[in-house]
């Protein structure tokens, strides 16, 4: 998988993209990250990437023609008048090497990323990721260029950068062979729609606190009965909202009413 990310700040991706398991998917090709400076591609002796808003109000709005250019750059393509979305449009019935990838803008204004989103983003070869900064971006490039604008929650950041972090570090974990154990990715927090189980580690004790029983007990069945018992209370504890998306057998939905009941 290949990411494009526009920036103004290609700095700060710098110990995040080199460590842990981003760093070694890297190293081993599974991944290939590229970041471009927008104001590589800023006009005039100053480039300058922003400029004050039309409406008033105060604060900098990011200027179109930079990251236009960016783009075109990037994909050595020319954004036709109508927009980029129509060479995505085009894509079916041009040869199969000519690949136009989804622009995504980071933006509190997007659709909130969650696991479903990112298994859906995960499935492109190509993504490029526009991080938005100052009071935000010239709306035609959301009209004529973004093809999906994503936030990674209900707050403000100062800028795209972490939350294209966020994106980068969901996607990878989704590529087969970046975590080793395959297993790992399907039982994760979210990923059955549910919250994981509690883990524990050595020693069986410690300070007075020991493991539950069961975990010693060495019955394989009664142990994914734990499990799963598990993640449903602390579902239904932490965030009962999860409950009603979640895929529940009738045995689950037992277990949650005697929770319910009180039992
Ligand atoms: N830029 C600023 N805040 C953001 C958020 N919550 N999600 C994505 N991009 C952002």
């Amino acid at each position: 998988m290949r990411f494009d990310i526009l920036t103004l700040f290609p700095e700060m991706f710098a110990g995040v993209f080199e460590s842990s398991i981003i760093g070694r998917a890297r190293e081993r090709g599974y991944v290939e990250i590229a970041l471009h400076n927008i104001r590589d591609y800023a006009a005039g002796k100053h480039r300058v990437t922003d400029d004050t808003p039309y409406s008033g109000g105060g604060g900098m709005i990011m200027k179109p023609d930079p990251i236009f250019n960016t783009i075109e750059h990037v994909l050595g393509v020319e954004v036709p008048v109508e927009g980029y979305a129509t060479l995505v449009a085009s894509k079916k019935i041009e040869s199969p090497a000519t690949v136009y990838p989804p622009i995504i803008l980071l933006t509190p204004q997007g659709r909130v990323f969650n696991q479903a989103i990112a298994r859906e983003l995960a499935t492109h070869e190509r993504l490029m990721m526009i991080c938005g900064r100052y009071e935000g971006v010239d709306e035609r490039v959301r009209q004529y260029l973004v093809t999906d604008e994503i936030s990674i929650g209900d707050y403000v950041l100062s800028g795209g950068e972490i939350p294209t972090m966020v994106l980068v570090d969901t996607l990878i974990r989704l590529i087969p062979g970046v975590l080793g154990d395959e297993a790992a990715t399907t039982k994760d927090s979210h990923s059955n729609g549910l919250l994981e189980y509690p883990h524990y580690t050595r020693p069986p004790e410690y300070r007075g606190h020991a493991i539950p029983e069961i975990l010693l007990s060495g019955h394989h069945a009664k142990l994914e009965i734990w499990r799963r018992q598990q993640s449903l209370a602390r579902t239904l504890s932490r965030r009962p909202d999860l409950l009603t998306k979640a895929e529940l057998s009738e045995a689950d939905h037992a277990f949650i009413e005697s929770l319910r009941m009180g039992e």
